[in-house]
């Protein structure tokens, strides 16, 4: 990896100001392959040099992945004049190193949403050649059946006359004049679950995203929460979406 300044590096990864940077560098907190380095302007390459910062490792990661429930009534996006963007409940050092999220959730969508700063892996998540599986829990009003389950699978088109590919219904249940079903869709158009469902006579009336290609949303994250991915699910997903 190409050298960069270590004021920088450890800016770019929130632990510190580049004037924090300089004044701890002046009183020996940085240690660089265990010797202190009194200049913040000294280039090191972040991944074959062992640094220490106030007496922590610091673990250089080149991109982060982020896990997050999305709560309902908050925008994927990473900023808004006037609402909550999910960049808002994460810490401000995630905004500094560029995080965005993968794709977006409505705003009354809740669920798995995948946050990064790697623009390759986000680009290739949100390309429309890119087919794979997202699982959606929802309530719609209506009753669904066996009819419904075969114009998704043979793929809906909407009220607008688009076309969608192939989906799955499963339906759980039906009562008191809703359906409770999974919804198993390869792509990502606007609205595309609330405009299938509602093709069908059955407008949705709560959705939830349960899963992402091989990722399913943490059960113990509670909307609003979040959690980096392990390297077990970045090993997965980074498999899964390299073409
Ligand atoms: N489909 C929708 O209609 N909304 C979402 O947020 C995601 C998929």
């Amino acid at each position: 990896m190409a050298t960069q300044r270590i004021d920088k590096l450890l800016t770019s990864m929130g632990l510190c100001s580049r004037k924090e940077a300089t004044a701890a560098a002046k009183r020996g907190a940085i240690l660089i392959d265990g010797v202190v380095c009194r200049d913040a302007s000294k280039k090191v390459d972040p991944e074959s040099t062992q640094i220490s910062f106030c007496g922590q490792p610091v673990c250089y990661q080149t991109h982060v992945y982020i896990m997050m429930h999305k709560p309902l009534g908050v925008l994927s996006a990473t900023e808004d004049r006037e609402q909550k963007t999910v960049l808002d409940l994460l810490p401000a050092s995630y905004r500094k190193r560029g995080v965005f999220p993968i794709g977006r959730l409505d705003k009354d969508t809740s669920g798995l949403l995948l946050l990064t700063d790697d623009g390759a892996l986000g680009h290739a998540l949100t390309s429309p050649k890119h087919a794979v599986d997202k699982v959606y829990h929802a309530e719609a009003e209506g009753l669904l059946g066996d009819a419904d389950v075969q114009a998704f699978a043979q793929g809906i088109t909407l009220r607008d006359g688009t076309r969608c590919r192939p989906a799955k219904l499963e339906i759980r249940a039906v009562r008191e004049g809703y359906s409770d079903v999974l919804v198993t869709v390869q792509e990502g158009k606007y609205h595309q679950v609330r405009r299938m469902l509602a093709s069908r006579g059955a407008p949705v009336k709560t959705l939830e995203r349960l899963s992402e290609g091989p990722l399913r949303l943490d059960a113990a994250l509670q909307p609003g929460q979040w959690r980096e991915l392990t390297q077990e699910e970045i090993a997965l997903l980074l498999a899964h979406h390299v073409t």
